[in-house]
């Protein structure tokens, strides 16, 4: 009977022993996952020349409409309009570089930083940007993927 209780009282203290391992490590864990995310540096400079958008970018174009993708280490924003036409701009608000967004539902691109507003030619419309954004190149493929060309075009 003596034996029983510490056979219990052994297993009842290897396993609050393991309780407290495994939380030691995931509090670890939480403090070191931040910081090494916050030290590795983003991906900024995709590759040159044209561009191909990956599976998990062309998922999120087709879920949210639009995607931001690095090209020739610029970010460019690629979105999918209303008349399902692919368009791209630089991502880089021309005010003070913020990156801009697609809003769909009001067909207009938007700088969340002052609250500027562009057309999906990358024109001002409102707001204190004084140039438009530039426009690239984008093309849907064959195989349905979408190409980026690095060639950028000053919208008019
Ligand atoms: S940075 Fe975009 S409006 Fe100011």
């Amino acid at each position: 009977m003596p034996d029983k209780t510490l056979n219990q009282k052994f297993a009842r203290r290897s396993f609050l022993d393991f309780l407290l391992g495994a939380s030691s490590v995931a509090w670890l864990g939480s403090i070191l996952y931040p910081v090494i995310r916050y030290l590795k540096p983003l991906p900024r400079a995709g590759p040159s020349g044209p561009t191909h958008l990956t599976r998990e970018e062309l998922a999120k174009l087709e879920k949210e409409h639009f995607v931001i993708v690095p090209v020739s280490g610029k970010r460019v924003l690629v979105l999918q309009n209303a008349a399902q036409q692919i368009l791209a701009l630089d991502a880089k608000c021309t005010h003070e570089g913020c990156t801009v967004q697609y809003l769909p539902g009001e067909s207009a691109i938007w700088c969340a930083c002052h609250n500027a507003r562009f057309d999906l030619d990358g024109r001002v419309v409102s707001g204190p940007p004084p140039r438009p954004l530039p426009k690239y190149v984008a093309e849907r493929q064959e195989d349905g993927g979408i190409l980026i060309v690095a060639e950028r075009r000053q919208s008019e």
